[in-house]
């Protein structure tokens, strides 16, 4: 396959590209998989309730977050290690997300540092994990209010790592990994040589400049911080003075704990089923979680979307914005920035299919009420 119709075309495009091991730990989940698979099912299974003959020729996409108008409520959600998806991938990222007018979020296990990618021009937000190294911590939050980020997104659900058995199965060292490497040569070229160095770049100050790869999981598990509690949020929210966005949340009273401790967003997430296997879909738990927070602050979704049909599914059950996290990571993979880009106007144009025929030309129209009540009570 050359052209890509679709985000699941780019995946399968990515699969062709990467690296085992390293489409892998893209594509994978935690476990059985279990939330990964409801996370897209859920989602797709939601039945939208087609309208006609509305006059829909002027269809408005865009919308407000933190006191900025984007193209769309969509941006991209923090991807760890995307930089090793493309060459320097997360300042393609940027570029792309830049350019079509929609924020993006740098995770804190970027292959490409904040300074590296806003040197590029394009500031994102960034996403911050608490690490034991509280030092760390608090220079990231210096590091992102001197450059100028929009938001922090606190990531609030990796208190311990779920085990991934994708990655452990496609790990190893010396001749295994070789071989993985040398099937792939277009992206060894690309990424393993032309994109050196392949560090964590964000994490260089206490990792040093050789990024853990081999044993990533085994590294989280060791500085990866589970004493973590609403203390912390209500200290980094004491040092960083912009929006705070709390990333994570699937429950109605934690969202309502993440309003006490002065975030100014939460994004209703289950890490894309990557940590806790067996939690509800986010489609699923978003409605409760919306009801809770009722209009008071903005509320983020991510999980499973894999079109813009269901970027306008997860508006319907209450989502004010909405993260891609595999979609954009697997064109980025795929095609670099352009696939980036592409993908973007993937999501642009089936967004305004769904909306034309349901019967919204803006953002403020999407409401439960385009979703099908009775084809959908025996799931919601
Ligand atoms: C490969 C990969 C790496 C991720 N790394 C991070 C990360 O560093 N920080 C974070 O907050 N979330 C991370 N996430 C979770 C995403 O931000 C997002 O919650 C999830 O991907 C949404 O599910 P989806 O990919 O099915 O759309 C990662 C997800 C994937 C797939």
């Amino acid at each position: 396959m050359r052209r890509a119709a679709s985000v699941g075309d780019y995946r399968a495009l990515a699969r062709a590209r990467l690296p085992h091991f390293l489409f892998e730990y893209l594509d994978g989940g935690s476990y059985d998989e279990v939330t990964l698979r409801r996370n897209v099912e859920d989602l797709q299974s939601i039945a939208l309730r087609q309208r006609v003959l509305r006059d829909v020729s002027n269809i408005d996409l865009s919308a407000e977050l933190f006191g900025k108008r984007w193209a769309m409520p969509v941006g991209l959600g923090p991807v760890g290690l995307a930089g090793l998806y493309a060459r320097r991938g997360e300042v393609q990222a940027a570029k792309a997300a830049a350019a079509a007018n929609v924020p993006m979020a740098l995770s804190t296990v970027s292959g490409c540092s904040l300074r590296e990618v806003a040197a590029s021009g394009h500031i994102p937000w960034y996403q911050l994990y608490f690490v034991k190294d509280r030092g760390f911590v608090e220079s990231m939050i210096e590091t992102a209010a001197e450059v100028g980020c929009g938001a922090l997104v606190l990531t609030v659900d990796l208190a311990v790592p779920g085990s991934r058995y994708r990655d452990y199965r496609a790990a190893g060292g010396g001749l295994k990994r070789m071989t993985q490497l040398a099937a792939r040569p277009a992206w060894l070229w690309d990424v393993g040589i032309r994109g050196r160095p392949i560090s964590l770049g964000n994490l260089e100050p206490i990792v040093g400049s050789r990024a853990p790869l081999s044993d990533f999981q085994a590294w989280i598990h060791a500085n990866f911080d589970p004493s973590v509690s609403w203390k912390d949020v209500e200290w980094v929210r004491s040092k960083w003075k912009r929006p705070l966005v709390i990333k994570g949340i699937l429950d109605p009273e934690d969202a309502r704990a993440a309003m006490d401790s002065g975030a100014d967003g939460i994004v209703v997430s289950n890490h894309g089923g990557r940590q806790l296997d067996g939690t509800s879909s986010t489609a699923r738990a978003l409605p409760n979680v919306a009801d809770a927070i009722s209009g008071r602050l903005p509320v983020l979704a991510d999980g499973g979307v894999r079109s813009g049909l269901d970027v306008v599914r997860m508006l319907a059950l209450g989502a004010d914005f909405v993260l891609l996290g595999r979609a954009w990571a697997y064109a980025l993979a795929a095609r670099g920035g352009s696939g980036v880009a592409h993908a973007l106007r993937l999501i642009d144009a089936e967004m305004r299919v769904a909306m034309a025929l349901t019967a919204c030309t803006s953002i403020a129209d999407i409401n439960e009420a385009i979703l099908e009540r009775s084809a959908n009570q025996a799931t919601f």
